[in-house]
């Protein structure tokens, strides 16, 4: 039987350990589309089914964390912007590729938003940096492409964290990232923290 979970995945989720928030994964399998509550399935109407098993097995993971808190499992539709809207008192977010799905979960109060990024942990294409790395960082990457794919995810669950609450759309070039500090700061003003870790994927946890 495949396992559900990846053991390097869940090393690289332990390392980001922000008190408070819940974070989780699972392989996706060939039926977690099946996930999908009715009240979900609009939004992915026209997806195909490679988008409905990634975000089905998104909200098993998410699930999950809400029985870990003892709660009732509830929906998790999507916003016209794409957000996932959560239950009253929840604050979250979903992440996926082709092999993974990852969910992170915390009370509404002790944060204002979360982001989740999961990326393969593999180079960024050369011919990206320059769209994704402001010169300064590139000077702190030193060319190195691994921290190129990093500073992506990070911009991605800073994104994810951030449009939310302001609804302002970001270029990569619109945040800022301080890899040493586990800050970004977005042209809006806003300073978002985060934390990263690497195994198979390289995953990354925005928080406000
Ligand atoms: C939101 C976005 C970053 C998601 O990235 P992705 O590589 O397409 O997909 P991921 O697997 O990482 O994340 C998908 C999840 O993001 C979440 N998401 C989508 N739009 C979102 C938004 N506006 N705010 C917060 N979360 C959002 C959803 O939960 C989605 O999962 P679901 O479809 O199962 O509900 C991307 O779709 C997007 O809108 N990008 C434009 C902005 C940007 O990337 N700027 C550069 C970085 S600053």
């Amino acid at each position: 039987m495949t396992p559900a979970t990846d053991p390097t995945l869940e090393r690289a989720i332990g390392a980001l350990a922000v008190p408070g928030v819940l974070i989780g994964h699972r392989l996706i399998a060939p039926d977690d589309a099946l996930a999908l509550r009715p009240d979900e399935q609009d939004a992915f109407a026209n997806s195909i089914d490679k988008v409905k098993r990634a975000s089905g097995a998104a909200r098993i993971v998410a699930r999950s964390l809400m029985a870990q808190l003892g709660q009732p499992e509830q929906s998790i539709p999507k916003s016209a912007s794409g957000a996932p809207v959560w239950p009253a008192g929840y604050v979250g977010s979903l992440a996926h590729d082709a092999r993974v799905a990852v969910a992170a979960l915390a009370r509404r109060g002790e944060f204002l938003s979360l982001g989740i990024d999961v990326e393969p942990a593999e180079p960024l294409d050369a011919d990206l940096l320059d769209l994704v790395a402001t010169p300064s960082e590139r000077t702190e990457i030193a060319g190195n492409l691994l921290q190129g794919r990093l500073l992506f995810t990070i911009k991605e669950a800073v994104y994810k964290a951030a449009h939310p609450l302001d609804g302002v759309f970001l270029e990569h070039h619109d945040v800022e990232v301080d890899l040493a500090a586990g800050t970004a700061r977005v042209r809006t003003g806003r300073t978002v923290r985060f934390r990263h870790g690497a195994g198979s994927h390289l995953v990354v946890l925005a928080f406000i």
